[in-house]
């Protein structure tokens, strides 16, 4: 899809009556993000969440997806320490109907990577605002706002790719800089708040839903007004992301 300049189209999911809608209506990629931690367990971060509550959700998914590329976010803790622990730990979410998996980090996690991809589990990667590391980053910010930590993710995606990562979420960077890293790699990137030139764009599903109570970021958009269904609404978000229609200058940074 990248090199046919194709966006891709990504949505969090965490059961399995969303998840045979969003594979239904052909969405390329159904994430069980972290983010379940505070859309369906009401914490204040992704940090609480357990790779036993992974693993029920990505069971509960994939009971009900065919088409959809499944990707399973690996929860904090479960990755850090060690290859051979991220391993382990990957290995379950696999068996538990993960087809690919998702780990937050830069440099630093070029050998869980490679080790990952040498033994068979695809991988996507995080950058920019990684919400594990909130406490470290000092809050939700936009992430690569001055030369030298743009740089520092742009070499990051760089490592990762070398190192055997399929795919990298960007989230929460300046346009631009989305921009430079989809540039500069041949792997797919999608962006989450990361502006309009990236390869796809991933949202959380109740963000689209309208079923956002708190702070709302400026790059979500609700679709619940453009449609008289869920199935609607999900299309539409679809629509926009494969016309580039969303996002926005009005979502960008
Ligand atoms: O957990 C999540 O939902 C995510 C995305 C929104 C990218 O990681």
């Amino acid at each position: 899809m990248k090199k046919s300049n194709s966006p891709i189209c990504m949505l969090t999911c965490y059961d399995a009556t969303f998840g045979r809608l969003l594979d239904k209506v052909g969405v390329d990629i159904i994430l069980v993000g972290d983010s379940l931690g505070m859309v369906v367990q009401g914490n204040k971060s992704t940090i609480q969440v357990k790779l036993k509550d992974m693993i029920y959700h990505t069971q509960c998914v994939s009971s009900a997806t065919e088409n959809s590329l499944l990707m399973v976010d690996m929860p904090f803790g479960s990755y850090q320490e060690s290859p051979e622990k991220a391993y382990a730990n990957a290995a379950k979410l696999i068996e538990a109907g993960a087809q690919i998996i998702k780990l937050e980090g830069g440099k630093w996690l070029a050998n869980t990577i490679s080790f990952l991809s040498d033994r068979g589990i695809p991988t996507c990667g995080h950058l920019g605002l990684t919400p594990q590391s909130v406490h470290k980053l000092g809050g939700y910010k936009v992430q690569g706002t001055n030369p030298k930590n743009a740089n520092s993710i742009i070499d990051a995606a760089k490592t990762l790719e070398e190192n055997g990562v399929d795919l990298i979420v960007l989230e929460l960077i300046p346009a631009e800089l989305g921009k430079k890293i989809t540039q500069q790699i041949k792997i797919p990137t999608i962006g989450i708040g990361a502006g309009v030139f990236v390869d796809g764009q991933v949202l959380v599903l109740h963000d689209i839903l309208g079923l956002n109570f708190g702070h709302t970021p400026k790059f979500v958009k609700s679709f619940f007004s453009t449609g008289n269904t869920i199935e609607q609404v999900v299309k539409n978000y679809i629509n926009a992301v494969r016309k580039k229609e969303y996002p926005n200058l009005e979502h960008s940074y």
